[in-house]
């Protein structure tokens, strides 16, 4: 079939790329100049497991193109997937459409007859019934569920299909285009517009939730001395709970979780409901953050003032080089404003990180970063710093003291080399014999 894609951020060029390999034709648009150049040239404008990979092979083959005009894909695409960002509003909590409206709008002026239009943006429920009415053209809507780092294998393999229609036709049509996609076995939901859009807003916000119970749980362990690794183990093991989003740590960041929790809070209250529990998702979220800050002042004897504090990370994820709302480079640059002498290292994120925080000090590896470091702060779990050796690492610092806000290092290990080691939810001691520890060095005597 014959596809435009609306829109080339993670989700667009993502969703653009993976329909081309499922046989597709496609038109990406997009108005930024650089995007467009960087995709034209065949390259993805950001870091995405195999999408460099799919962008290269099919613009190459020619059947994923990149336009810049309106015009264009609207005489080329029999379905448009609109896939703009719907940015927290500047002056509230709710979504700012301005985007989606302006692309549907365009799109629709432009599009053949008997197109179909198909948003993909998160949006607040209501959003596409108004859209329907306000142009005289098909509309669908088919929210995207795709996690950064693993876009392309949500894209191709999703756990689910859903599809918000008002007609037969726009159903037919889409299943046209997932046609290899449901031949997998995926699970199709088929529903209305207003279910359709709730889906996506509810099951972030059920995932925030998760997080910032198990967060709230380490708390709660960190005043009684309990382990929240273990306790979520523990709770894991109950397939009604389940293992899945259960590590706490310094909290989520990202592009979607922290933005549309506040939006779906705010949407919920204009239509009548509260969702007030939403909001303390978001402070416990917030208040790790604050834990993390707390914890290195503690290692410092106080005060970060003057301190040289190693960054381990500063994606809001690992396999990314997303920075936005992370909470690694928002205790960086809070621990800067305090005194702080901060320098960050992350294996992807760097140029972003560099762009958003230009006074922050940055490091080639973890091992520059370490070098004369009196704290370390994992604040990201890539793979390779799980992989740090605790041995080494003490002798490129001047002080071994780490802080692990992802509850990802060993610390027992850790320890056994020497370091006053503290992970978010985990007791200051371990319990004798516990872990087999040895007793930590006090930090005012490091
Ligand atoms: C999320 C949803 O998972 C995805 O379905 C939706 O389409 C977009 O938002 P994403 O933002 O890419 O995807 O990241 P995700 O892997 O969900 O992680 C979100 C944040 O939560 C990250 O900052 C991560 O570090 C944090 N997290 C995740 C935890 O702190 N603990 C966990 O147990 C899991």
């Amino acid at each position: 079939m014959r596809l435009t894609v609306i829109g080339t951020g993670y989700l667009g060029a993502t969703h653009a790329a993976c329909m081309a390999e499922l046989g597709h034709e496609v038109v990406g648009l997009d108005t930024d100049a650089g995007r467009l150049a960087a995709l034209r040239a065949g390259r993805a404008p950001f870091h995405e497991p195999r999408l460099a990979e799919l962008i290269a092979r099919h613009t190459a083959s020619g059947r994923l193109r990149f336009t810049a005009s309106y015009e264009e894909a609207g005489a080329f695409g029999q379905v448009h997937f609109v896939c703009v960002g719907t940015p927290q509003r500047r002056d509230a909590e709710g979504a700012d459409l301005a985007y989606v409206e302006s692309a549907f709008e365009a799109i629709a002026r432009h599009a053949r007859k008997g197109a179909l239009l198909v948003g993909k943006s998160t949006v607040p429920v209501g959003t596409a019934a108004r859209l329907a009415d306000a142009h005289r053209v098909e509309i669908a809507w088919n929210p995207e569920f795709l996690r950064e780092g693993f876009a392309v294998a949500d894209t191709l393999a999703p756990d689910r299909l859903v599809l918000g229609v008002r007609t037969a036709r726009a159903e037919r049509l889409l299943r046209r285009v997932y046609g290899t996609v449901l031949a997998a076995g995926t699970p199709l939901v088929v529903t209305d517009f207003a279910t359709a859009e709730l889906v996506k807003t509810a099951a972030n916000s059920f995932l925030a939730t998760k997080i910032s119970f198990i967060n709230a749980m380490a708390e709660v362990c960190e005043a009684s001395g309990g382990d929240v690794r273990r306790l979520a183990e523990a709770l894991g093991y109950d397939e009604r709970i389940g293992r899945a989003f259960l590590r706490a740590g310094v909290g989520f960041g990202g592009g979607c979780l922290p933005k549309d929790i506040r939006a779906f809070a705010h949407r919920a209250a204009e239509l009548g409901v509260d969702l007030g529990f939403l909001r303390e998702v978001d402070a416990i979220n917030m208040r790790r953050r604050d834990r993390v800050i707390a914890l290195a002042r503690e290692a410092c004897g106080g005060s970060v003032l003057g301190a040289r504090v190693a960054v381990l990370g500063a994606a809001f994820k690992p396999d990314s080089d997303d920075i936005r709302d992370s909470p690694a480079l928002n205790v960086a640059a809070r621990l800067d404003l305090d005194g702080a002498d901060v320098t960050v290292y992350d294996p992807e994120a760097m140029d972003n990180a560099r762009k958003a925080f230009p006074l922050l000090g940055y490091a080639l590896s973890a091992e520059e970063a370490l070098r004369g470091a009196e704290l370390v702060l994992h604040l990201t779990e890539w793979p390779q710093f799980r992989e740090l050796d605790p041995w080494r690492a003490a002798a490129l610092v001047r002080r071994p003291r780490i802080v692990d806000g992802r509850g990802a290092l060993d610390a027992r290990r850790w320890r056994a080399a020497g370091w006053w080691f503290r992970a978010l939810g985990s007791p200051a001691q371990p319990p004798p014999g516990a872990d087999g520890a040895t007793t930590p060095p006090d930090p005012a005597d490091a």
